[in-house]
């Protein structure tokens, strides 16, 4: 694939710039594409120099799957085998912040290095009706992780999309800010069982209420969605949790009416669903300021597991 020079094209989300992202995908090039969680670097799934394309735009390992994103359930069904639970998920969560991970079928057709060779594929069914339009219009499965450089703040507007990978990819399609701002849930099947891999815009008491049952923990201890390294969401700034009282230096951000001096609120009246949409904004507006980051305490219910789980990621040590 020729490598796109100049910044990125923005295209607006009516038929037209519709169109031509589908078009773009078609040939093989990156287009960043909004969800309700991120945006998403998106590629044809079953071109594997378009794939390949993906992992060189964001400096990402080999070894780390895509999630796959389909316009329907009966294209998810043609990918892959879903057990009966995952059906039921599927049926409730979909279209929606739930990724499903589960056996290939034979003849699936999907570039190998998108599942980076195993014999699963993450599978998602987006809301954002930008891309349901174009998933409807390019009528395949669209590879897409979240289009920031690996390691860094996901982007929840175009500018965090530009800003990270502006002269990587052809285009971006503009959908405006991520209404629910955190990635997808993503479960796993053990046999039938369901397996939390990471935690995500469906809380897992909503998901375990239709399940009847609490998610399972994976059984076998290892990473398996490599996205759970532990340093990741990372801001340039040294990032330091559960402050109620930031040193001098440090900008804060707070959470709820207890934190009315703080520099940014993640949500001024502690609503977690507000937080959550507004949490990369808010790491991406607050490393701009060059100093160390404080974060006050976040409750851990709800939407507050996934936050903080991505909190403590953003405040790990990091290899570089
Ligand atoms: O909300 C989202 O999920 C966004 C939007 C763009 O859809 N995407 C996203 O992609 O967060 P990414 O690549 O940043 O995270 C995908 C995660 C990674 O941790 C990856 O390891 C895991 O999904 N994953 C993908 N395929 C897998 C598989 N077959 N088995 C286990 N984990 C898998
Ligand atoms: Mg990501």
């Amino acid at each position: 694939m020729q490598k796109v020079q100049q910044i990125s094209q923005i295209l607006t989300p009516d038929a037209q710039g519709i169109a031509q992202a589908a078009a773009l995908l078609q040939h093989g090039q990156l287009v960043a594409i909004p969800t309700e969680t991120v945006y998403g670097l998106a590629a044809d799934a079953r071109n594997e120099v378009a794939v390949r394309a993906i992992f060189a735009a964001k400096g990402r390992p080999a070894h780390n799957p895509l999630i796959v994103h389909v316009p329907s359930l009966s294209l998810a069904q043609e990918l892959a085998e879903l057990p009966d639970t995952a059906l039921r998920l599927a049926d409730i969560f979909w279209p929606g912040p739930l990724t499903l991970v589960v056996p290939l079928r034979l003849g699936h057709g999907l570039a190998p290095e998108v599942t980076a060779g195993l014999k699963t594929v993450a599978l998602r069914l987006p809301a954002h009706p930008a891309a349901r339009a174009l998933l409807e219009k390019f009528h395949g499965p669209i590879a897409a992780p979240s289009a920031n450089p690996s390691g860094r703040i996901s982007p929840t507007t175009p500018a965090h999309v530009i800003k990270g990978l502006g002269s990587r990819i052809a285009a971006v399609l503009d959908g405006g800010a991520c209404s629910v701002g955190i990635e997808s849930t993503i479960l796993g099947f053990e046999d039938d069982r369901p397996v939390l891999l990471r935690a995500g815009g469906i809380p897992s008491d909503a998901l375990e209420e239709v399940l009847g049952t609490d998610l399972g923990l994976s059984s076998t201890g290892t990473i398996t969605a490599p996205g759970q390294l532990m340093s990741h969401y990372a801001p340039r700034a040294h990032v330091r949790l559960d402050v109620t009282k930031p040193r001098s230096e440090e900008i804060w951000i707070g959470f709820g009416p207890e934190c009315a001096g703080a520099d940014f609120s993640l949500s001024p009246t502690g609503d977690l669903d507000e937080a959550a949409m507004r949490l990369f904004a808010v790491l991406h507006d607050a490393d701009q300021t060059g100093r160390d980051i404080s974060i006050a305490p976040i409750p851990q219910h709800g939407l507050g597991l996934a936050i903080n789980d991505r909190l403590q990621r953003a405040a790990a040590p990091r290899d570089s």
